[in-house]
């Protein structure tokens, strides 16, 4: 499963991606706004950071505008791909660009139907939002399992990235249901290399080596 992360924080991308464990990243306009930056300059410099998706949201409501914005975005670098809301005009949108050559990631999916709609549109990439349905109390892992159900009755290309992500079961869950990728925070990301019990196991090892060193 790939791991993406999702954050506009350059700095926070270029540690994590150390790791050499980040396979992409994904980023919104609250997520550019919580960077502080120009759009445009941030993309630039996480795409010069990793070498996987990077995917770049806008405003735009009407179709013509998310062309527009999409393929001024993926000019800033083969690594764009370029997020588009589920709605109808978003639809129109995802088919322009995929015939322009531009890859999409179709998102703020809630449901199984519109992930259905998104890959018949041709979107490369889905993401539904797991966190924000089950702070609604409803069941964000539910929805990854139905939607990987249909596209794999269909042999649909369309990639499931599980976003909004909030802790590492999350990250366990989409793999274990064999989803394609799940977008993490940073935060997340770090909890994901953590046990208590690796901890202690190296604090043990090192008191026993420490006492035959005299
Ligand atoms: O990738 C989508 C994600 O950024 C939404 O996350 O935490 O705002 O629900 P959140």
């Amino acid at each position: 499963m790939k791991i993406f992360l999702d954050t506009a924080d350059a700095t926070k991308i270029r540690e994590c991606a150390k790791t050499g464990l980040v396979d992409g990243i994904t980023t919104n306009p609250t997520l550019i706004a919580k960077a502080g930056r120009k759009q445009e300059e941030a993309i630039k410099e996480i795409c010069s950071i990793v070498k996987g998706p990077v995917s770049v949201e806008g405003v735009g409501e009407k179709a013509e505008e998310m062309v527009r914005d999409g393929k001024e975005f993926a000019a800033w670098s083969k690594n764009v791909v370029v997020k588009v809301p589920m709605t109808k005009e978003g639809m129109v949108a995802v088919k322009r660009l995929r015939e322009e050559g531009v890859k999409t990631n179709v998102t703020l999916i809630f449901s199984a139907a519109q992930a259905l709609l998104a890959a018949k549109a041709g979107a490369d990439y889905v993401s539904p939002f797991v966190g924000r349905l089950d702070d609604m109390g409803e069941d964000g892992m539910a929805l990854i399992e139905g939607i990987l159900d249909i596209y794999s009755n269909y042999e649909f290309e369309t990639e499931v990235i599980v976003a909004s992500v909030r802790h590492p079961m999350h990250v366990v869950e989409a793999a274990e249901m064999g989803a394609h990728c799940a977008t993490v925070p940073p935060e997340v990301f770090e909890k994901l290399f953590l046990h208590k019990m690796t901890e202690d196991g190296i604090k043990r090892f090192m008191d026993d080596w420490k006492k035959v060193q005299k």
